[in-house]
């Protein structure tokens, strides 16, 4: 890496989150207080291809704390997963001065970064991603947004469904991971939450938990169902085909991406925005900004993308506990 760093890009990629444009700011900021140059590079890596560019100074990252979404605009890039479209974004790079790169996104966006840091770019990856799925760190940005969306859209069908005495089944994203799902499960005291890291067993998982909730004398049931397990629709039909009630479905979907960011993705974004152009300054490149106990730390790109998270199943044991009382005896079925 080039003994003093003059003149940084920041991208952010693949799917949005809330908290990266809180990020954006904390890199521009603390780049201006290093004395160095940063451009904002648009539309991800495909952006850097395509030499798709905006100056940024201090001021033109004011009042984008609060806002979802990312001013530099994000996509998935086919073309940065050829040989051909990279060294192009090398051009861009040379082109413009750029003496590395801030990547702000998940796993994908980190596989980009090692490719580039191989051609002599230093990278260094932010991550950021409502499905808290990158091995390396305990938290990602946006997750916490993510879980409160979904859980004040939760809220609002419980309304429903409990004066209609109903069964929702309610699809959240997190790609192949359960994270979202079981953290939105505990919170809004799900009646069951399937995730793809559980074999599902449909009669123990979902008909017994019903059964159990009914017993209990509960009349509505929330079943959460992770996007890596499958579409709710079809766990909608099999809960009707198996105990006769018909659930009312609902995707969350993109909802679960937007909106103003919440205290811990704004706090956790812009310590990882400094800490990640604290680490171009101190002369480390290519490395992964993550979050071990509560404090930053800093893995080789490599290595970081060879770490594996695994949800935690003790939660999910809370959840099971917790959420269906055990079943007790009715008073107005006594003899
Ligand atoms: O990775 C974030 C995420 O929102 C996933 O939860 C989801 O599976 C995917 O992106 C959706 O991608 P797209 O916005 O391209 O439909």
């Amino acid at each position: 890496m080039e003994d003093k760093i003059r003149r940084i890009g920041v991208l952010t990629s693949g799917g949005d989150s809330p908290g990266m444009n809180a990020a954006v700011r904390a890199v521009v900021r603390t780049a201006i207080s290093y004395g160095m140059q940063c451009v904002g590079i648009r539309r991800g890596w495909q952006g850097l291809i395509n030499s798709d560019f905006v100056q940024l100074d201090a001021a033109s990252v004011g009042h984008i704390i609060s806002r979802g979404g990312t001013i530099l605009y994000t996509a998935r890039s086919e073309d940065f997963m050829t040989e051909k479209g990279r060294l192009r974004a090398v051009s861009t790079c040379k082109m413009l001065g750029l003496d590395g790169i801030v990547a702000i996104g998940g796993d994908g966006t980190f596989r980009g970064a090692l490719e580039l840091s191989r051609l002599g770019v230093p990278v260094v990856g932010i991550p950021a991603t409502i499905d808290n799925d990158v091995g390396c760190t305990n938290y990602t940005i946006g997750f916490d947004t993510a879980c409160n969306t979904a859980i004040d859209c939760i809220d609002k069908l419980r309304d429903t469904m409990q004066s209609h005495e109903r069964c929702s089944v309610v699809e959240v994203m997190g790609r192949n991971a359960g994270f979202l799902a079981l953290y939105v499960g505990i919170a809004i005291g799900a009646t069951a939450v399937l995730v793809p890291e559980r074999q599902l067993d449909f009669e123990r998982d979902v008909v017994e938990r019903i059964r159990s909730a009914r017993l209990a004398g509960n009349t509505h049931f929330m079943i959460v169902v992770a996007e890596g397990v499958g579409s709710a629709v079809e766990i909608g039909k099999q809960i009707h085909e198996a105990i006769g009630i018909e659930p009312r479905v609902t995707v969350l979907g993109h909802i679960q991406r937007g909106g103003s960011p919440s205290a811990r993705d704004r706090e956790t974004a812009t310590r990882m925005g400094y800490f990640a152009v604290r680490a171009f300054h101190e002369g480390r490149g290519n490395c992964i900004i993550g979050t071990r106990e509560g404090e930053m730390v800093e893995l080789p790109i490599e290595e970081a993308l060879a770490m594996k998270k695994h949800l935690q199943m003790d939660r999910y044991k809370v959840l099971e506990t917790v959420s269906v009382s055990v079943p007790k005896p009715r008073a107005d079925l006594d003899g």
